[in-house]
């Protein structure tokens, strides 16, 4: 399986940056890694267009928990389909901190997603207070119990107190957390990393080899940075 690169543009850009930030996208060279975007709504249109033709795939950062209907400010997962995304981003911690996402609404957009054939990427990963208790597996577990048994998903273990904070966890930290994942939710179900992945940090996934991708943050708005992560995870 080559290893999955994604790239969470969260909301950093207006979707003019992110459309021209696309183009830069496309003028990469080619990686033995699959590559994929996830940009806001708002771009999903015109984003769509610039990348036919390449091999970089795209994706939603979220979906709706309900078919189409009578759901002001969601966007369906069947939508996004006809849109030309693949994957979409679900359960993000920064989702479940500010707008109070709970893991009920994260099994509906899970199964949202799998009927409209969008593959999910789920989002799970422990605070600081909590590693610091010890309790990083029991969490993991807790979160993953409602969609487990769930046929092709992908797991992104996104440690809370490692996104956007310079710091990852060691590479030991990270097999048990992945394995864990993968012991959990089977040998299908591809596990990846995110958090403070960047050029200088992304080598540890190396170290790791339950780990099959990455979920990357801030250090995707920088195609050096990005070159950098696609040649240490490809090598
Ligand atoms: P950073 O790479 O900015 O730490 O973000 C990780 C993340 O939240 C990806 O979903």
């Amino acid at each position: 399986m080559k290893p999955l690169v994604a790239l969470n543009w969260k909301m950093y850009r207006s979707a003019a940056q992110e459309i021209a930030a696309a183009r830069q996208l496309v003028e990469l060279g080619n990686y033995p890694a699959t590559l994929a975007v996830f940009p806001s709504f708002l771009s999903l249109y015109s984003i769509t267009e610039q990348l036919k033709g390449s091999a970089i795939e795209l994706g939603a950062q979220d979906c709706a928990m309900a078919a189409p209907g009578a759901y002001t400010g969601q966007v369906a997962a069947q939508s996004l389909v006809e849109l030309g995304c693949r994957w979409c981003i679900i359960g993000h911690s920064e989702r479940r901190m500010y707008l109070g996402e709970t893991d009920e609404l994260v099994v509906a957009k899970v199964n949202q997603a799998l009927a409209a054939r969008l593959q999910p990427i789920v989002c799970v990963g422990e605070t600081a207070q909590e590693r610091a208790a010890g309790v990083t597996l029991a969490v993991v577990e807790k979160m993953l119990e409602p969609v487990q048994g769930k046929v092709g998903l992908c797991i992104a273990y996104e440690p809370v107190w490692a996104i956007n904070s310079g710091t990852t966890p060691t590479a030991q930290e990270l097999e048990r957390a992945l394995g864990h994942i993968r012991k959990i939710m089977g040998a299908e179900c591809r596990v990846i990393y995110g958090g403070s992945i960047s050029g200088a940090t992304a080598s540890i996934l190396k170290e790791v080899p339950s780990c099959q991708g990455a979920l990357v943050g801030k250090a995707s708005l920088d195609v050096q940075e990005l070159k950098k992560i696609l040649e240490s995870m490809s090598n």
